[in-house]
């Protein structure tokens, strides 16, 4: 909002009255208002009072929870096959937890945690133990499926069936993650009756709708300690996601140590009062700051794969990089550049130069630790929002647009340097939609289609293996409700909780279309700009995460009962 600002002192009260205008949709939400101001006099620091944003266009809409009838057990997202039968296991201090299978270990070791965390007073004493026999008595056992099951199931490394009897529990599958998933589901069953856990009996059989199911957290606007990290992990193996974005890098803050560089998070990490990096979003009379170690990534990475979860880094380029070309302008800045632009977040000095040799000194230096520090086999690269205008006054790029290149195609430039250094060390580079603008990157390259599933469509019809990740319904940061008090954004609209339950990806796409083959799978975000605390991460990210997972197309009526959220 920095369009217009007019000030007058009005002297007899010796206040100082500020008037915006800006040029924006009708707003109306609170959010939409200023989060935090300080006026700054004669070198002095004065802090503002805020009034809450006069809003001329509110919805009168809200949203309502369809009627639907509760399922006998909530398991979400619905199983592919669920069989309920009459009784239940009930757990006692002797109950033995047995894997049959060392595969199965950390998925025992895991129920095991979780049952004590969240049932402290319960009588239970689970104490995983690997055991060749296949067999135990009022036992929960964790055993391979066969492949005679398995021979016709799609993502069969990620099935599992869970049979629940008056006489224990079995847990088949073929993969760490499968038995993962046979307990998330054990949790969800779980019923606690005083100090006594029980389960009850059911058959079921699952496998996944899709390889990939992703959550993507925004660590760089706001920073989150490694224990939220971590939380959030664990919460989203309870539904069955299997993939962990952190999105590391962004204009407001660099949080990845990179060994090489120290510069990058000694300047990158930290914004307000006389640092590199302006204050923004909250708390601006204060400093935000905080990264993460590598041994602290090390540390998630391995947290995240014992709960069958892959962790993807995302280093954001070309655009969203002020915070790497504060922290580094002798690398980055481009002092030939006269080019002006302004980013959909108003910056006007966030994008790294195809023409200087520090943009590609910097990419390999990152990008080799990166590449080293995370055993996934996909780096994400960004390569979203870089801004019109960008390049158009720098010497050198005026050089190669006489030569034909266009602002796509120059930031295509940069992202193929990235693909080949991603490829040398081992990688295949994933990146928003636009990291096909351009025409420059292989179609190796896997698109997160973030716009429309439109977008999503057209990427796969080109040959792309696409993510969808539409913001009109994956994104978590967006407003759940329509009272001009719900927290959030609404530049993609409002997600009430049944929108987020009745998204059903690639709904109007024929079901022998081609095109389905190149889509891998769904993601849902947080994007941090008013996530400052945790329990507005979790505002934002329950209830709507859950039904967001279409692992099997849950289906409402799959949320109605009890379902614990895992704290
Ligand atoms: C994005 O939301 N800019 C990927």
């Amino acid at each position: 909002m920095r369009d217009d600002t007019r000030a007058s002192n009005t002297g007899a009260n010796q206040s100082l009255y500020i008037e915006f205008d800006a040029h924006t949709p009708p707003l109306r939400f609170l959010c939409a208002g200023f989060k935090d101001a300080l006026l700054y006099a004669n070198g002095e620091q004065y802090s503002v009072m805020l009034t809450p944003i006069n809003l001329a266009h509110t919805y009168t809409t809200r949203s309502s929870i369809p009627d639907v009838n509760p399922a006998e057990h909530a398991i979400i997202p619905a199983p592919k096959s669920i069989r309920h039968q009459p009784g239940y296991f009930v757990l006692s201090p002797t109950t033995p937890l047995l894997a049959v299978d060392t595969q199965a270990l950390p998925a025992a070791q895991w129920l095991s945690n979780e049952l004590i965390r969240l049932y402290p007073d319960a009588d239970i004493a689970l104490d995983p133990r690997h055991q060749d026999a296949m067999t135990g008595d009022h036992a929960i056992i964790l055993r391979p499926l066969p492949d005679t099951v398995l021979r016709d199931i799609e993502h069969r490394d990620e099935a599992y069936q869970l049979t629940v009897t008056d006489q224990g529990v079995v847990i088949q599958a073929c993969t760490d993650r499968g038995f993962i998933h046979g307990c998330a589901s054990l949790l969800q069953l779980c019923q606690e009756e005083e100090t006594r856990l029980r389960l009850p009996a059911i058959k079921i059989s699952d496998a996944p709708r899709f390889g990939y199911r992703g959550m993507m957290l925004d660590c760089a606007r706001h920073f989150h300690s490694v224990d939220t990290v971590k939380r959030l992990i664990n919460q989203l193996a309870y539904f069955k996601f299997n993939t962990f974005h952190w999105h590391l890098t962004d204009d407001e803050g660099w949080r990845l140590e990179i060994k090489a560089l120290p510069e990058l998070t000694r300047y990158g990490s930290q914004r307000g009062p006389n640092t590199r990096l302006a204050p923004q979003f909250s708390h601006i009379a204060e400093r935000h700051e905080g990264y993460y170690r590598q041994e602290e990534v090390r540390d998630v990475i391995e947290y995240a794969a014992a709960r069958g979860i892959t962790v993807i880094p995302e280093i954001d380029i070309p655009g969203h990089c002020r915070a790497a070309i504060k922290a580094l302008p002798d690398w980055l800045h481009d002092t030939n550049d006269r080019s002006t632009y302004r980013s959909v977040q108003h910056y006007t000095d966030n994008v790294l130069s195809p023409a200087l040799d520090g943009t590609y000194r910097f990419l390999d230096t990152v990008l080799s630790e990166v590449a080293e520090l995370f055993p996934a086999s996909w780096v994400h690269i960004g390569a979203d929002e870089v801004p019109d205008g960008v390049w158009t006054d720098s010497p050198v790029c005026r050089d190669r647009r006489a030569h034909g290149e266009t602002t796509a195609s120059l930031q295509g430039q940069i992202l193929t340097y990235a693909e080949q250094k991603l490829r040398a060390l081992g990688k295949r580079m994933v990146g928003w939609e636009e990291v096909q603008h351009g025409d420059k990157v292989s179609k190796n390259t896997v698109i997160y289609s973030w716009q429309s599933e439109e977008a999503a469509l057209h990427c796969a019809q080109h040959g792309f293996d696409v993510i969808l990740t539409p913001g009109q319904t994956t994104y978590l940061d967006m407003v759940q409700d329509y009272a001009a008090t719900e927290p959030g954004l609404d530049w993609a609209g409002v997600t009430p909780l049944e929108k987020a339950y009745q998204y059903e990806p690639l709904a109007s796409l024929a079901s022998d279309d081609p095109a389905r083959d190149h889509m891998l799978g769904v993601q849902c975000a947080l994007w941090s700009e008013l996530i400052t605390n945790q329990d507005r991460l979790d505002y934002m990210v329950f209830p709507s995460l859950p039904p967001l997972q279409k692992q099997h197309g849950a289906k409402a009526n799959a949320v109605i009962g009890s379902i614990t959220w895992p704290g």
